[in-house]
């Protein structure tokens, strides 16, 4: 169907418009135009400055070039180019005088350009601008670009970002892009963009060109490939993978690539590197959303650098445990082989955690094979670890040093064990639980002491009359940093039965509005979705679970706790108000 033509319309009289000046006008529900009688001649240019929004008619013509009076960007004044860098072109009008009557040709209200606010988007990734990436995709929304195409752009940015500007460490800016991705959806507006911004942040950076990975030639199959990952991710050779995982997705073995990579990451060698699973996690769910077209350079490089790092020498514990754990995987393995849908779910969780807990990484370690050799439901296990890692973040002393970071690896890399199993079947996630076991043993330091995961929590109540109230009260703590008592008010909450959703939303929100949100987000995610599966009716996933509340608890600690109560707010709301068109334009106007 073909657009209306462009209207033309009369917008103001040649005396509203001295010569040598500039003068605003507004036309249909309140855009603002700016008119200039340059040498004889009028033009028409949108009013607010594609950069950030200032009134250009306080800017200054010469030579044809308008100069914003703000940063300096410049324009031409006839066809709205733009001649600096991380401002898009300005967008101008056909003028018609007639008589003494200016007319101009508005356009239809059409979007056209998504190209050029993707190229704006994608220069904001490269120089790390906020602004620029907050205003690019608050346009492109508004423009009505579907949010998928977004992505798309920031995640090939992404692959190359990391390909030419990370080692492992990689792994870290995947997560908050998928976490702020997921936590994004739970929410609209103003909300929705700040999340998404968030995450587009993360994946900022320079993202240089680099030769392209061949396949390897012929004869090569899927056995080879096997078996020459697990010995170069053994020797620390990632490079070499790299080339083997391209292989096999050019061979059309694509599917073997992430549980090859997750089976290599469980290897005993492995304990203490608990960013290789959760890493692998988010890799998995990045090949889930967007397929292997847009996911393949990230998954072949950050999954070789992942697997194929080097790992130092072991200190004497790691050693001990490596070695504990290498002798132990017959079993493991044996095990895990008659893992089924029938088995149990109800063990005796007590002595689990008191083991795992116990600072003895011997006694944890037979735990484990004690629980997997009883057959118990490996998702039930790392249940009891998600609620372990939890119940250790509602309870750390926050008074020096909390461990947020050791605590919040905990929970991740217990979470990360589902994807594992899902991914990796059950002998990578029978591997993992060591590995997750391990992190406990590691973060020894923290001093929580041990206690029974099972028994009822303080049953005080929140004395508030409502659950509104209750919400108010736990918010105004977090945003006064009342860390002392932000916990308690959380559970008191939960205790009078108020919705743990709610609060979960609310808390949700101003975590992202909060510049700490970078760093909460994959957290954030973990207890969304571990809070759902609380409240579903699977046992084995936590329903009715008694540490359940636990998970509220433990983010509301960790989001006071490191909470800066500086807020991103200017920029994402800036962006949302400069995609309708208003910003400083009314501000210095009205
Ligand atoms: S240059 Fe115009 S607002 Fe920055």
């Amino acid at each position: 169907m073909s657009s209306p033509a462009p209207q033309w319309r009369c917008v103001a009289s040649l005396s509203d418009v001295p010569a040598g000046e500039a003068k605003a006008i507004r036309i249909g529900e309140g855009r603002s135009i700016a008119l200039f009688n340059i040498d004889g001649r009028v033009y028409a240019t949108e009013n607010q400055c594609p950069h950030m929004g200032y009134p250009l008619t306080r800017g200054v013509v010469r030579h044809g070039i308008l100069t914003c009076d703000w940063h300096g960007r410049s324009f031409d004044l006839e066809g709205g180019g733009c001649f600096n860098s991380e401002c898009d072109d300005l967008q101008t009008f056909p003028v018609d005088i007639r008589g003494r009557e200016i007319w101009i040709q508005v356009g239809d209200s059409q979007y056209r350009r998504r190209d050029e606010h993707l190229r704006l988007l994608w220069e904001g990734l490269l120089s790390e601008d906020r602004w620029t990436i907050s205003k690019a995709i608050a346009l492109l929304l508004k423009g009505g670009v579907a949010e998928d195409d977004i992505v798309q752009l920031i995640l090939r940015h992404i692959g190359r970002h990391i390909v030419s500007s990370h080692e492992a460490d990689g792994g870290k800016d995947v997560a908050r892009l998928i976490n702020g991705l997921n936590v994004g959806r739970r929410y609209q507006d103003a909300d929705r963009l700040i999340a998404l911004t968030t995450a587009a942040c993360s994946a900022a950076g320079q993202a240089a060109e680099r030769l392209e990975v061949v396949p390897l030639p012929e004869p090569v199959d899927r056995d080879k490939i096997d078996r020459w990952v697990r010995m170069f991710s053994h020797d620390a050779q990632s490079g070499r993978i790299e080339r083997c995982l391209f292989t096999a997705h050019h061979q059309g073995d694509g599917e073997m690539i992430l549980p090859l990579l997750f089976a290599c990451a469980v290897e005993p060698y492995f304990l203490g590197f608990a960013d290789n699973l959760i890493s692998l996690g988010y890799l998995s769910e990045v090949l889930d959303l967007f397929g292997w077209k847009e996911s393949s350079e990230l998954i072949f490089n950050l999954g070789a650098k992942l697997v194929g790092r080097r790992r130092g020498e072991p200190e004497r514990f790691r050693r001990d445990a490596v070695s504990m754990m290498t002798s132990m995987v017959p079993s493991i393995e044996e095990a895990a082989s008659h893992a089924s849908a029938n088995q149990r779910i109800e063990y005796d969780e007590e002595a689990f955690v008191s083991a795992v807990g116990s600072v003895n990484i011997q006694k944890s370690f037979d735990a484990i094979g004690t629980v997997l050799a009883a057959d118990i439901r490996l998702d039930r296990l790392v249940t009891t670890l998600v609620l372990l890692a939890a119940d250790r973040m509602a309870r750390t002393p926050v008074n020096v040093d909390a461990g947020w970071g050791a605590l919040t690896t905990e929970l991740h890399l217990a979470a990360s064990l589902r994807t594992a199993q899902r991914c990796g079947g059950a002998t990578v996630a029978a591997k993992g639980l060591f590995h997750a076991a391990w992190q406990i043993f590691a973060d020894r330091w923290l001093n929580i002491p041990v206690r029974p995961l099972t028994e009822p929590l303080s049953g005080e109540k929140l004395n508030v009359p409502d659950e509104a109230t209750g919400v108010r009260v736990i918010l105004d703590s977090i945003k006064s940093l009342n860390v002392q008592d932000v916990g308690r008010q959380v559970l008191g909450y939960l205790n009078a039965g108020y919705s743990g959703q709610t609060l979960l939303h609310a808390m949700g929100r101003i975590i992202l509005w909060d510049d700490t949100s970078r760093q909460l987000l994959p957290t954030l995610r973990i207890v969304f979705d571990e809070w759902e599966q609380c409240h579903g009716s699977d046992p084995a996933l936590g329903a009715g679970h008694p540490a359940r509340f636990q998970l509220l608890v433990g983010l509301a600690r960790y989001a006071t706790d490191i909470r800066t109560n500086k807020d991103s707010q200017s920029a994402a709301t800036t962006a949302m108000r400069f995609a309708e068109g208003k910003t400083t334009v009314e501000v210095f106007e009205e």
